[in-house]
């Protein structure tokens, strides 16, 4: 792909340009999947097209499968993925108690594998990570995000709307330009979204594979030519506690499809 394509960079003036106000708080919340073709919208809602099962049909092996030093797997202590895991990818990022920090699904995820299967952490865009957060987000799917009203959250909730609307980067925007000011417009043809969290891990078209929320994050931070924050960064998991307060009600989409 050309690296124009790469980049926001030639759209962003067109798009300032074209900037008419779309508070998101004069609606509601809406998801990416609202403002994809009619192709993509299909390929998400049938389980047989979808290519994210895949990882979902992965993810449910690994939760079998002893691990570490411990050599337990997921489900001999959580049993059940359906009834353990329903709902808990909706509120997520959640506050983790004994680190005293914010902490998303995929960190989570790494917490388990480290203090109860005493096992090493998963690589957070790996193979394995992927199908564990896409098998426990999938027994999510359909129920509203709910983002507890935790005040011990409040600092990473405010730290993440404070880097949402901070301008980064070359092109000197912040997610807030794009994703609240001009949802509804277009950049470089393609529909500019609100962008909600509620879909992820999710398979894009442009990837050919899953990825994480942080994936996305990082892909718009190298549009606007910012240097990204590392996988696993506070920052990122500041950003994602608050999308997931911008994205209560929304249904959980995982796995999603997206362009
Ligand atoms: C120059 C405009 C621009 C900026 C700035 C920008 N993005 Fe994006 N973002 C896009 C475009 C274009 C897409 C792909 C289409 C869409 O979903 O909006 C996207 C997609 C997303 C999505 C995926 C939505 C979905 O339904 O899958 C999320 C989440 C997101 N951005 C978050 C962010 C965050 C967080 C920042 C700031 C760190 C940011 N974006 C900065 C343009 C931007
Ligand atoms: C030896 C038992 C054990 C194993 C094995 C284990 N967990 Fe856990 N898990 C726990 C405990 C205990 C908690 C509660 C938090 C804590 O004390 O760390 C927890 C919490 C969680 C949570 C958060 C639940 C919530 O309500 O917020 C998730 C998600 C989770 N585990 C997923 C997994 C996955 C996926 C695996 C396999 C990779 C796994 N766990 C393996 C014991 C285990």
């Amino acid at each position: 792909m050309r690296p124009a394509v790469r980049c926001f960079g030639l759209a962003a003036p067109l798009l300032l340009a074209a900037s008419v106000a779309h508070g998101i708080e004069q609606g509601e919340p809406r998801s990416g999947i609202a403002f994809a073709s009619p192709e993509t919208r299909a390929m998400q809602a049938d389980d047989t097209a979808n290519p994210g099962l895949f990882w979902v049909l992965d993810g449910e092996q690994l939760w079998a499968k002893r691990e570490g030093a411990a050599q337990k797997s997921c489900g001999d202590c959580h049993g059940a993925a359906s009834a353990s895991m329903k709902g808990i990818a909706a509120r997520y990022p959640a506050f983790d108690d004994k680190t005293g920090q914010a902490v998303d699904l995929t960190g989570r995820i790494n917490l388990c594998r480290t203090r109860h299967q005493q096992a090493t952490p998963l690589p957070h865009e790996g193979k394995e990570m992927l199908a564990l957060t896409a098998f426990v987000g999938f027994q999510s799917r359909g129920l509203p995000m709910a983002p507890p009203a935790d005040p011990r959250l409040a600092p990473a909730r405010a730290q993440g709307e404070a880097l949402f609307t901070q301008r980064m980067g070359q092109l000197d925007l912040s997610c807030a330009n794009c994703h609240e000011a001009n949802w509804q417009g277009r950049l470089g043809g393609s529909p500019i979204t609100q962008g909600q969290s509620n879909a992820y891990p999710l398979y894009r078209l442009e990837w050919q594979g899953l990825g994480s929320l942080q994936r996305r994050m990082r892909a718009c931070m190298v549009g606007v030519r910012a240097e990204p924050f590392d996988y696993g960064a506070p920052e990122f998991v500041a950003l994602e506690a608050f999308l997931a307060t911008r994205a209560k009600g929304l249904p959980v989409e995982t796995p999603g499809v997206r362009p």
